[in-house]
């Protein structure tokens, strides 16, 4: 894994747009996986801020979004569609009809919708740079603990964990999805390039299990110390459980002069 060390959330926005940069420039037809959450937030503001400056364009990407939850209408405000909507779609160049979230509603098979969804990202050529964030019980997309590290695009049952972490997204009186078709560990280990950003303490003990911990389908995200290109970007609040800190600072001081020195067009080839 590659530890970038940012001193904040912004710092941290600021370096996870840099790849996302990187890609969009030096690619042809980049193909980039999609996270919702808080964590992204920023990123997705830097990205627009960047299009605005005309320094990225979106016009030939195509984008897969990590999930969805079940039987949930598109225009729903709730809606992870609506969401990318609100928080990138409507504010940059994409062809929003290469924009795919793996949406399934009642009367769907689940099953049938998530292999189609698997085809559309292979048919796409796959993913080259897929954004991440960790829940705090470390699962990646909405594979919760216990997930298969082979799993597929599939729809999963949300943890009581995860239910209460996203219930300041809703409204008192609006009914909370507890089921969610989500991309599969498999799926996202596919992916050429992988991007986690976490922010804050609370995510500490879930950064620190998938950067020191075994790995394990208990904390998914830790199947990333297999990926061979892993960019975690973390502020200090959530690296600051990871062991030998004195280590990280000097190898992300030697990655830096290595990415002043070459820059990150390789993220293209
Ligand atoms: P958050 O969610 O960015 O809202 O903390 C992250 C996740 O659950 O993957």
């Amino acid at each position: 894994m590659q530890i970038v060390l940012c001193d904040d959330a912004e710092h941290a926005a600021r370096e996870a747009a840099k790849w996302v940069q990187a890609l969009l420039v030096h690619k042809a037809k980049p193909v980039l996986g999609l996270a919702t959450g808080s964590t992204p937030i920023r990123l997705y503001q830097e990205l627009i801020a960047l299009h605005q400056l005309q320094q990225l364009s979106f016009a030939n990407c195509t984008t897969f979004n990590l999930d969805e939850y079940f039987d949930i209408a598109a225009t729903h405000k709730q809606s992870y569609r609506s969401f990318m909507q609100k928080h990138l779609f409507n504010h940059v160049d994409i062809d929003q009809t290469n924009t795919y979230l793996p949406a399934c509603s009642q009367g769907q098979n689940p099953r049938l919708v998530g292999l189609e969804y698997e085809q559309k990202i292979a048919a796409a050529g796959g993913i080259d740079l897929q954004i991440l964030g960790i829940g705090s019980n470390g699962h990646i997309g909405f594979n919760e603990p216990t997930s298969s590290l082979a799993s597929r695009t599939r729809l999963k049952t949300l943890t009581a964990q995860t239910i209460a972490d996203n219930s300041r997204l809703f409204e008192p009186d609006e009914v909370q999805p507890t089921m969610a078709m989500t991309m599969g560990i498999a799926t996202i280990m596919d992916a050429r390039y992988i991007l986690l950003i976490a922010t804050g303490q609370a995510k500490a003990e879930a950064v620190r299990q998938m950067v020191c911990g075994p790995v394990s389908a208990y904390c998914p995200a830790s199947i990333l110390q297999m990926h061979e290109h892993a960019i975690v970007v973390l502020d200090k609040d959530a690296a600051s459980l990871i062991s030998d800190q004195q280590y990280l600072k000097v190898a992300e001081q030697e990655n830096q002069r290595m990415i002043d020195m070459y820059g990150l067009q390789f993220i293209a080839e």
